[in-house]
């Protein structure tokens, strides 16, 4: 318990100063747009028109996993391009950036604190893209791509299943952990 909550502390640490600096950039913009009644409606409409399970997220953290998403979108290019030229080497260090690391454990943990599943459906993909890593060493384009369409099938099957919901820090407080969080693993 004690140590997912610092973890969880520290990549929330490393998000608040990934997103205020958003935050600054889109602060004018922002403010035109929040919270009119008409803004509230059509966001209430979407909610209702997208079924997908929420992710429950604080501004902050939504900002930081959108911008973890383009940077697995800009791996996947990076990867493609240094397999059309054969290049393994290119190939091996694109996919470090989707593979599992303590750092994107942690990152996962936390942006699932309040979604059942969600950690783990992130982790296994993590470990899917580790094995493109594996066929790269072996200069094996075939497995590569094999390994590359196993590891977008987990991207797409996840966002099939879960949406973000940017809730505010009382309804994030008020909604539970899940079991995992509660009994400490
Ligand atoms: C464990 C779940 C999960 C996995 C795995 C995952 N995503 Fe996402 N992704 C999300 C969620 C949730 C959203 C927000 C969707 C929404 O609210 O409509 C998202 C949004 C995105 C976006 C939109 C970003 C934006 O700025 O709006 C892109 C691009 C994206 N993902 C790319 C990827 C790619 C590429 C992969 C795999 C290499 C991937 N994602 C894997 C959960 C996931």
């Amino acid at each position: 318990m004690r140590a997912h909550t610092l973890r969880g502390a520290f990549a929330c640490t490393l998000s608040l100063a990934v997103a205020m600096g958003c935050q600054r950039e889109h602060s004018d913009s922002a403010r035109s747009v929040a919270s009119t009644p008409a803004a509230a409606g059509a966001a209430r409409a979407l909610e209702q028109i997208d079924g997908r399970t929420p992710l429950p997220l604080l501004p902050m953290m939504a900002a930081h996993q959108k911008q973890n998403m383009r940077e697995h979108l800009q791996a996947v290019q990076e990867m493609t391009a240094a397999l059309a030229i054969g290049d393994f080497g290119g190939v091996k260090r694109a996919a470090a950036r989707l593979g599992s690391s303590q750092q994107m454990t942690r990152m996962c943990e936390h942006l699932g604190a309040r979604a059942p599943g969600f950690t783990e459906t992130a982790l296994r993909f993590h470990e899917t893209a580790d094995t493109i890593g594996v066929a790269a060493d072996r200069q094996d384009r075939d497995a590569v791509l094999t390994a590359l369409t196993r590891t977008l099938a987990a991207c797409t099957g996840c966002h099939s299943t879960f949406k973000q919901r940017v809730v505010d820090e009382a309804t994030w407080n008020a909604l539970s952990a899940p079991a995992r969080y509660v009994d400490g693993h």
